[in-house]
């Protein structure tokens, strides 16, 4: 049977290590079920982070900030925002309907892509309608591109509300070792390589994680995970046995590689219960998102599943209106049905030859 959405009034202390516990229930709303964006609703188009031009710099710091600002009873404040990632991803909410009870777990399965697809189309509605601009749409973080290969500098001001301090000295611009490394054997074994020594590692592995190693959707999506079934959680050994390709590396790689070493969890972005704080999470989740529509035109066998377990798992989300949002899977394999669509920008990994 498909994974059913949380019952929040059940949503319970979350496990960040096994003796670390942390309080992040989002609040208990009202329910309705998830409808398309009207088409009459202009596109947005999510645009490379280091591409975007002052004036939209200035919409999403706004953006960002009134999100902030919203009270904490306000399921669309910026807090909730990323205790919804806690809550999913910590243990917060056990399976609906299973005893003796299992986690809910939206990392290490077939699960990934889509529950983030969703998290981030709410995330953007809410920050388009705070400054009532329909055309609002989150950056993505280009790491698959030679230019992308560092935190982008919209992130690094630190005079601006898209700024947090938990990340690692040692990788924003002008750090030591500025430049993103994708390697999943040493996401932060930090080498001073030169910029085009570094781009060729990560050319590499982004070829293997979307062509030569992503012929199947079990390789891509990650492993099926369904309703009473144990899932794999952080910390486990297994735990990438069930992840895709791009959910293994970069995407963890990214994670770990952001978030700052010197805290007990590598907060902001290295733990799922903290990653939600950082507004760089969002915009490396758009890229995540980005290679699942560019993975579906890269061959003939590259579709989504077809499993009715798959297609009918369903998720809450907050929308812009306050509501909990009950979604399921096969609402959001099309994501220009969601009106949202992603910035053409070159893809130099396709090819295997520099
Ligand atoms: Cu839900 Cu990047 O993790």
């Amino acid at each position: 049977d498909p994974i059913q959405p949380p019952d929040l009034s059940k949503c319970h202390t979350a496990t960040v290590t096994k003796d670390t516990t942390v309080a992040c229930c989002p609040p208990l709303v009202r329910i309705i079920d998830f409808k398309f964006p009207s088409p009459r609703e202009p596109m947005r188009t999510r645009r490379a982070a280091h591409l975007v031009d002052e004036d939209y710099i200035k919409k999403y710091e706004k953006a960002i900030s009134l999100m902030k600002a919203l009270p904490d009873d306000d399921p669309r404040s910026f807090k909730n925002q990323a205790n919804v990632h806690c809550a999913y991803c910590n243990g917060a909410y056990d399976q609906v309907g299973i005893t003796p009870t299992l986690d809910l777990q939206i990392h290490f399965s077939w699960l990934f892509f889509p529950f983030h697809r969703y998290y981030l189309y709410f995330h953007e509605r809410i920050l388009g309608s705070l400054i009532d601009d329909p055309t609002f749409a989150l950056p993505f973080w280009n790491w698959d591109s030679p230019d992308g290969m560092q935190i982008p500098p919209i992130f690094a001001n630190t005079d601006s509300e898209l700024f947090v301090a938990l990340r690692n000295q040692k990788h924003i611009p002008g750090g030591a070792y500025p430049l993103l490394n994708m390697h999943w054997s040493d996401p932060i074994d930090d080498k001073a390589l030169a910029p085009e020594d570094q781009w060729d590692i990560n050319r590499r592995v982004m070829h293997t994680q979307m062509v030569s190693g992503a012929k199947k959707r079990t390789l891509f999506f990650g492993m099926p995970l369904k309703a009473g079934e144990t899932p794999l959680k952080a910390g486990d050994a297994a735990a990438n046995t069930g992840q895709g390709s791009i959910e293994r590396s970069p995407h963890m790689n990214i994670h770990i590689w952001t978030g700052d070493p010197k805290q007990a969890h590598t907060e902001d972005m290295g733990n799922f219960y903290s990653a939600g704080r950082d507004p760089i999470f969002y915009c490396h989740h758009a890229n995540v998102d980005r290679m699942w529509d560019l993975w579906k035109t890269l061959g003939p066998r590259r579709t989504d599943f077809t499993d009715p377990d798959w297609l009918e798992a369903a998720f809450v989300f907050y929308d812009e209106d306050k509501n909990l949002v009950r979604c399921k899977v096969k609402d959001c394999l099309d994501s220009r049905k969601l009106n949202y669509d992603y910035q053409k920008v070159p893809l130099p990994w396709l090819d295997t030859k520099r």
